[in-house]
C-alpha cells in the first residue's frame, strides 16, 4: 500500500500496514534485490533531516496498557521468559506497531538482562518491580564476572531478526541498553528505590569498587549494543532513568563519562551507529551531556526548559520527547494542549515525538490514538 505524506494520519487506523506483507518464499528474492528500502523518518531525523511531520513512538509502548500484551504476558510465565522467548518477544514488540502504526518498534526486553547475563540473580515480582541480589560491598563486587554470558542474550538477537523480517521498510527498529549508572543503581540496592540512595552512597564511600561495576557495565553494554545492531537494530537508545538524582560532579563521572565510553566503543566497531541518549532529569546539564557523549539525539523529559533545549541542545542534535505521561493519562483538552506545546516548542527543529518517560499501565488506548492522530496532522 502506498500513502502520501499528507495522509499519514490514516495510518492510525491502518497500523497493520506498517508490517510487511508475507515474505516471498526464500527462493524468490528478486524484489528484495531491486526494491529500494523506503526511507525511515526516524533515521532521517537522526541523520540531520527535520521531518515536516515528526516521527512518533512511545517509551514502554509494548506493555500492560495493551490487552494483547497482558494476554501474552500471562501465557509466557515469568517476565524474563517473555523477554527470552524470541517468538513472544517479537510478537509483543509488533503489537503497538499494528495498533498505532508508530514510526519505530523498540525491541521488547529489559535493561536488567545485562546483570542477568553477568550471573546476578534477577527476578521480576508481580506488582513490585525487579529484585536482585544486592551488590553493595567491595568484597561482593570483587566476585562480579567481567564478561557477560552472551549466549543468554542470543534470544534477544533472535527476536530482533524476527521483528526486522516483519516490519515495513519505513519503520525503524530500536535496540537498547540501560546506562551503567542506572543499571548499577538496581544492582547495588537489589531493587528500585525512590532516590537510589544505596548506589549514591556506595559511589561516594567506595568509588573504586563502584567504578568496577560501572566499567564492567560499560564493556558489556558496548558488546550488547553492537550485537543488537548486527542483529538488525537501526539505532540504539541508552536509558539513564536515574541520571537526575546525581550532583553535577557525580553526573559527569557516573553518567556522562560511562555513556561517552559506550558511544565511542560502539562507533569504533559500527562507525555510523546512530545512538539516542536518555539522561532523565539531567535538566541544565543536558548541553554538557550532549557535547561530551556525542549522541545523535537526546530524549528529554517534560521538565525540560524549552529555550535552553532549543538553543543549546536541539542546535546540535535531534531531540526526542517530551509529553508528560500523566497528560496522556488525563486525555481530553489537557492532552491536546500538552501535545501542542511539544510541537510548538520543538517541531520547528529536528524532533522525534515521544513521551518524557514510559507510558503508564492505566493509560486508555483511546488517548494514545488521539495523540498519534494529532501529531500526524501537524503540518508545520
Ligand atoms: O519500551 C518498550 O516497550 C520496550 C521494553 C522495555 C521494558 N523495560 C519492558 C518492561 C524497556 C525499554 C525497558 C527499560 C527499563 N527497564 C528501564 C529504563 C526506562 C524506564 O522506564 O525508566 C528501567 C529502569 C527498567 C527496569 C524495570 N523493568 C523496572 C523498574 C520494572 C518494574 C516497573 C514496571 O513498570 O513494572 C521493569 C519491568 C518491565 N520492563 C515491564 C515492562 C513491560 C513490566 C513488567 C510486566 O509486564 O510484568
Amino acid at each position: 500500500m502506498t500513502y502520501s505524506c499528507g495522509a499519514r494520519q490514516w495510518l492510525v487506523y491502518q497500523g497493520s500496514t506498517r508490517l510487511k506483507d508475507r515474505r516471498p518464499p526464500s527462493n524468490i528474492r528478486n524484489d528484495r534485490l531491486t526494491k529500494k528500502d523506503a526511507a525511515k523518518p526516524i533515521l532521517e531525523v537522526l541523520a540531520g533531516q527535520r521531518q515536516a511531520v515528526p516521527p512518533i513512538w512511545m517509551m514502554r509502548q509494548a506493555g500492560r496498557y495493551l490487552p494483547e500484551y497482558r494476554e501474552l504476558r500471562a501465557r509466557a510465565g515469568s517476565f524474563l521468559d517473555l523477554c527470552f522467548t524470541p517468538d513472544f518477544a517479537a510478537e509483543v514488540t509488533l503489537q503497538p506497531i499494528r495498533r498505532f502504526g508508530f514510526d519505530a518498534a523498540i525491541i521488547f526486553s529489559d535493561i536488567l538482562v545485562i546483570p542477568h547475563a553477568l550471573g546476578r540473580m534477577v527476578r521480576f515480582e508481580a506488582g513490585e518491580g525487579p529484585r536482585l541480589d544486592p551488590l553493595d560491598t567491595p568484597d561482593k563486587i570483587r566476585t562480579l564476572a567481567r564478561r557477560a554470558d552472551f549466549a543468554k542474550l542470543e534470544p534477544v538477537y533472535e527476536a530482533l531478526r524476527k521483528v526486522r523480517g516483519e516490519l515495513a521498510g519505513d519503520v525503524a527498529l530500536i535496540g537498547f541498553c540501560g546506562a551503567p549508572w542506572t543499571v548499577a543503581t538496581y544492582m547495588v540496592a537489589g531493587q528500585g528505590t525512590v532516590d537510589q540512595a544505596p548506589a549514591r552512597l556506595l559511589a561516594y564511600s567506595q568509588p573504586e569498587a563502584f567504578a568496577q561495576i560501572i566499567d564492567t557495565l560499560v564493556e558489556n553494554s558496548i558488546e550488547y549494543l553492537v550485537g543488537q545492531l548486527e542483529a538488525g537494530a537501526d539505532c540504539v537508545q541508552i536509558f539513564d532513568t536515574w541520571a537526575g538524582v546525581l550532583s553535577p560532579r557525580e553526573f559527569a563521572r557516573w553518567s556522562i563519562e560511562p555513556t561517552r565510553r559506550i558511544v565511542d566503543g560502539v562507533r569504533a566497531r559500527v562507525p555510523d551507529a546512530k545512538i539516542i541518549g536518555f539522561p532523565r532529569g539531567a535538566g541544565a546539564l543536558l548541553p554538557d551531556y550532549v557535547e561530551a557523549t556525542r549522541v545523535d539525539a537526546v530524549s528529554i523529559d517534560w521538565t525540560a526548559e524549552p529555550s535552553l533545549i532549543r538553543q543549546r541542545v536541539q542546535s546540535r542534535v535531534a531531540v526526542q520527547g517530551n509529553l508528560d505521561p500523566l497528560a496522556l493519562l488525563a486525555g481530553g483538552a489537557a492532552l491536546d494542549r500538552a501535545i501542542d506545546d511539544v510541537l510548538a516548542n520543538y517541531a520547528s527543529g529536528r524532533l522525534i515525538f515521544n513521551l518524557g518517560h514510559g507510558i503508564l499501565p492505566e493509560t486508555p488506548i483511546a488517548h494514545v490514538e488521539r495523540m498519534v492522530r494529532r501529531v500526524r496532522v501537524y503540518g508545520g
